[in-house]
């Protein structure tokens, strides 16, 4: 058992940018009166200030939310979830009857402050991240 020598990094090609300018960053909302052990809701939004493309050729295919308490060297993935309907059908690309679009609830709880990460992936335009501290 050896340690990986690929120099290649999935981090190098995690994009953020703020999401006032840019279509594909996560944008990352929770109350602000957070109590230890208490269960509260995390929405994670793609497209909240400017709205991504949702066709079959061009959408948001996932997003996960993760936590990193302060002081703890690991993060937790807290949820994932998946967006397949994107208008295909039997007749074709941008004919079908549904959509999905790409805005995530999560009901959580933490003991401690730390740091909420989202990740997301455009099929064409790779994985967006943004991450914002949580007080409790
Ligand atoms: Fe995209």
């Amino acid at each position: 058992m050896g340690v990986c020598e690929c120099k290649s990094k999935l981090c190098e090609y995690v994009k953020t940018e703020d999401f006032k300018k840019e279509k594909h960053v996560p944008v990352i909302d929770f109350p602000h009166d957070i109590q230890a052990g208490e269960p509260f809701t995390v929405t994670v939004e793609v497209g909240k200030e400017i709205p991504h493309p949702n066709t079959t050729e061009h959408h948001i295919q996932w997003i996960e939310l993760h936590y990193k308490p302060d002081g703890d060297q690991y993060s937790y993935l807290l949820g994932r979830t998946s967006f397949d309907s994107h208008g295909a059908s039997v007749e074709g690309p941008n004919t079908g009857p549904a959509h999905t679009s790409p805005h995530a609830c999560f009901k959580v709880s933490i003991m401690g402050p730390g740091t909420f990460t989202a990740l997301e992936q455009c099929n064409i335009h790779g994985i967006w991240e943004y991450s914002t501290p949580v007080k409790v």
